[in-house]
């Protein structure tokens, strides 16, 4: 049986915290897509860690955390982050598994990230520069190196001509930085790589699967950053949504069962692209302080503003939602009002659905406004010692989306999650 979990915005959700919270109910989290664009912030004993390629699961001593095919997998970072988790006492080559179908990040990747980007100028996506799209192109381009190729010792030959390849690309961008340092980092981290647990992910898990264990699917990004169903051009390169568990870890879709969406108590993204309901006032500013709203993988600022419903009925109708997890509700507490965009003024005409190009045209939310509550709920335990006014917010939104809201985060420590 496999569950999912996965952002409905633009990501940064609180993905991460809440699956390290579920993890201890589940034998195997897998992350299905995305790569080091990723940040996942967890809180371990008080401690904060930032993840990016290693699932969320992996301070559950007896959690399984594998990294499937459908991620593009940055060989540097994943080292890294390994020492990193080391330093929380945790063997990563003991619970760590990753498929030899995922393709790999190269240091040209990055460079060609890199160039995109510069070459559109204002038109840019705000991309992470990890390499993500330009990995994700060589993998449907039929081009990219696998983990599984790691093995093989003709690797450094096959990466020597596809690194050919990229030259010619970069040279026509006109980019041409020295990456040599980058290729020796890489080096030493694919030798790394050869040290870890590189396993068949689809024969893996869905054996695991057939012998009762349980598997959460860790989405990275968020749905609207789908690069099907996302705001694009202005998305990521992978499929965000529940379907992508599918194909990204090798799984049938009658295996899935429940579909956990995070979002919000209101908005944000970072990078660059269409967003209804931001706030360029103080109000935002206010988002952006309380709740600390800044990236966690390149610390850019987020952008924010209120809850947009229509955005999120579109989630969770792509995804097939069927539990909701609100996060970061305390930070609207000291808010006196609160709104929520409820339909898209276009062309003087109310929609309720999302359209076609987000970014070509001009919308004017309508807001339902609530009274905010006022009153520090960070400590709060219990679903009935909630205020009324921040219930009604919630009951709200659950009437709106048709899915319940059954968890209320409520802060970033482990603990603080209200079961309703
Ligand atoms: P992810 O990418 O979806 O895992 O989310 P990020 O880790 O990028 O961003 C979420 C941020 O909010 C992190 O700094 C978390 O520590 C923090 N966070 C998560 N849940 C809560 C919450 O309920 N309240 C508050 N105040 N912060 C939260
Ligand atoms: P988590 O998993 C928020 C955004 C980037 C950019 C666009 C494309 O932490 O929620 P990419 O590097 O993928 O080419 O960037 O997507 N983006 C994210 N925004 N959270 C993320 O991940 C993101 N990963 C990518 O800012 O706008
Ligand atoms: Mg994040």
């Amino acid at each position: 049986m496999v569950d999912v979990l996965l952002g409905l915005q633009w990501g940064d959700e609180g993905k991460g915290k809440i699956v390290d919270f579920f993890a201890p109910a589940y034998d195997i989290i897998a992350r299905f897509q995305g790569g080091p664009n990723a940040g996942h912030t967890l809180y371990v004993n008080g401690e904060k860690i930032v993840l990016h390629q290693i699932p969320s699961g992996i301070f559950h001593e007896n959690t399984i955390n594998l990294i499937g095919n459908g991620v593009v997998l940055d060989a540097v970072t994943l080292r890294k982050e390994y020492d990193k988790v080391a330093a929380f006492g945790v063997d990563g080559r003991k619970n760590l598994f990753v498929s030899e179908r995922t393709h790999l990040i190269l240091p040209t990747h990055r460079a060609l990230d890199k160039a995109s980007e510069l070459s559109k100028g204002n038109e840019k996506i705000g991309s992470t520069l990890k390499g993500i799209g330009p990995a994700y192109m060589d993998k449907t381009g039929r081009n990219g190196l696998r983990v599984g190729d790691l093995l093989d010792k003709n690797f450094t030959t096959q990466y020597i001509k596809l690194r050919l390849k990229h030259q010619r690309l970069l040279d026509s961008f006109g980019f041409n930085e020295d990456i040599s340092e980058w290729e020796e980092e890489f080096f030493e981290a694919i030798e790394f790589m050869r040290s870890l647990k590189i396993v068949n992910g689809e024969y893996f898990i869905n054996e695991k699967i057939a012998s009762g264990k349980k598997v959460l699917a860790e989405g990275a990004q968020g749905s609207m950053l789908d690069v099907d169903f996302g705001t694009f051009p202005f998305v990521t390169s992978s499929n965000t949504i529940s379907a992508g568990v599918c194909t990204g870890l090798g799984v049938a879709p009658q295996k899935i069962k429940d579909v956990i969406g995070v979002s919000k108590a209101y908005c944000t993204r970072v990078g660059s692209g269409p967003f209804p309901t931001e706030l360029h006032d103080e109000t935002g500013e206010r988002l952006r302080k309380i709740g600390n709203e800044f990236g966690a993988t390149t610390g850019r600022p987020r952008r924010c503003g209120w809850i947009d419903l229509v955005a999120l009925n579109f989630a969770c109708m792509v995804n097939g939602v069927t539990k909701i997890v609100m996060t970061k509700s305390d930070v609207l507490d000291a808010f006196e009002e609160l709104s929520v965009c409820t339909s898209y003024g276009i062309d003087g005409k109310e929609e309720k659905t999302v359209p076609y190009q987000l970014s070509k045209v001009t919308i004017q939310p309508t807001y339902k406004k609530f009274n905010g509550w006022m009153t520090d709920t960070s400590r709060l335990k219990q679903h009935a010692d909630l205020p009324q006014a921040m219930k009604t917010y919630i009951d709200f939104i659950n009437q709106y989306l048709g899915v319940q809201v059954t968890h209320i985060s409520n802060g970033p420590e482990r603990d603080q999650l209200i079961t309703v």
